[in-house]
């Protein structure tokens, strides 16, 4: 064969193996037609990386948003940002503030959604830090575990009545499949001793695992009503979330890594398709975890009914909460 078609065969296959390499670390797509003009979102971490994405795809479908940010300023370019992607001038987009690790904050902005709107078709728990060293929030909690649980587990309850007046209302729980590398000692020694430090990667694992706990219990308590609650991986996506991680915050590091993460970790987009897949999917599935757009097995300790049940019990627990096997 001349030089010049070996060339050629040989770029052939390497573009080819790239292609499908990207294809397949993509992930999976939604390809649910469904449109929610006029319904209301909240997305907790709106204004960055996979939340971002998903406010953008759901405001082209004409979804009202509420984007509840930590940093206002940063949700108001989000905004702008958001608007200009969406070309759909019917859609209204607020920005509220909202501490995950301030129970206070928490309360203040329920209230504030309470007070002005009527109803609430889905809240999407997606902020979330990864890696942060051990430190204690104002109340008390260690920071990974409020942010990423304890504050949506608060914030769900505050926002169910809203979700209760529409007629089908969702709510989506971000996880990870870091749940997965987490055993029952590391979930019980972390919940319990708040003030023990421990692994970041632990930490991050528990807070991921609790999320799916709290999701199957709480489909359960909502049951025979009209909120469909479920968990979701997004996947290995490109985002600030690992700012705080060694490997990737180093920008040598990360520079030496760029070109094969190119390849094989999604982009926001495509991290945010299987959250949008549970908002809007017609499979009214309950306290599920999907990856990929597909219902996937968590964990076994994520799917055992005991250990759920008995989580549910000591998070109230925890944040001094009792609540009537009615209030759900
Ligand atoms: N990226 C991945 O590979 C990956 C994989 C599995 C799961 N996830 C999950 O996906 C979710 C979104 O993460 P991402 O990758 O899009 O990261 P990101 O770009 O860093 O977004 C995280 C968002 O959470 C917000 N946030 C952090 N602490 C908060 C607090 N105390 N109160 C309110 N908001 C707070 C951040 O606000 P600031 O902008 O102010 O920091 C940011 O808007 C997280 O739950 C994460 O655990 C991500």
């Amino acid at each position: 064969m001349p030089e010049i078609w070996k060339y050629i065969a040989g770029s052939v296959v390497l573009g080819s193996a790239a292609y499908s390499l990207i294809k397949y670390f993509a992930g999976g797509v939604c390809e649910c037609p469904t449109r929610l003009d006029g319904l209301l979102v909240i997305i907790t971490g709106a204004n960055s990386g996979i939340g971002k994405a998903l406010a953008i795809e759901l405001a082209k479908r004409g979804a009202n948003l509420i984007l509840a940010c930590r940093n206002v300023k940063s949700g108001l370019e989000a905004k702008v940002h958001i608007l200009q992607e969406a070309q759909n001038s019917n859609i209204q987009i607020h920005v509220k503030f909202l501490d995950l690790c301030s129970i206070h904050s928490i309360k203040n902005f329920s209230e504030n959604i309470q007070n002005q709107f009527r109803e609430v078709y889905a809240l999407v728990n997606c902020a979330g830090v990864f890696y942060l060293p051990h430190s204690l929030t104002e109340d008390g909690f260690e920071v990974t575990f409020q942010t990423n649980y304890l504050g949506p587990f608060i914030l769900t309850h505050e926002l169910i009545p809203l979700l209760k007046k529409q007629v089908h209302a969702r709510i989506v729980n971000v996880s990870s499949e870091a749940h997965r590398k987490v055993n029952a000692n590391d979930l019980r020694s972390v919940t319990l001793q708040q003030n023990q430090p421990v692994s970041p990667f632990v930490s991050y694992g528990v807070s991921k695992l609790a999320l799916i706990l709290f999701t199957k219990e709480l489909a359960k308590k909502l049951n025979n009503t009209n909120i469909i609650v479920n968990a979701v991986n997004p996947g290995n996506v490109e985002t600030a979330i690992y700012r705080h991680f060694p490997p990737l915050s180093n920008p040598w590091l990360f520079a030496i890594q760029k070109p094969i993460r190119t390849l094989v970790v999604k982009n926001p987009k495509q991290g945010c398709q299987s959250i949008l897949h549970a908002l809007l999917t017609s499979n009214p599935s309950t306290g599920q975890y999907y990856s990929d757009c597909k219902l996937t097995l968590a964990s076994p300790l994520a799917s055992c009914d005991q250990i759920s049940r008995e989580y549910y019990r000591v998070t109230c627990e925890l944040i001094r909460w009792f609540p009537e096997e009615s209030e759900c």
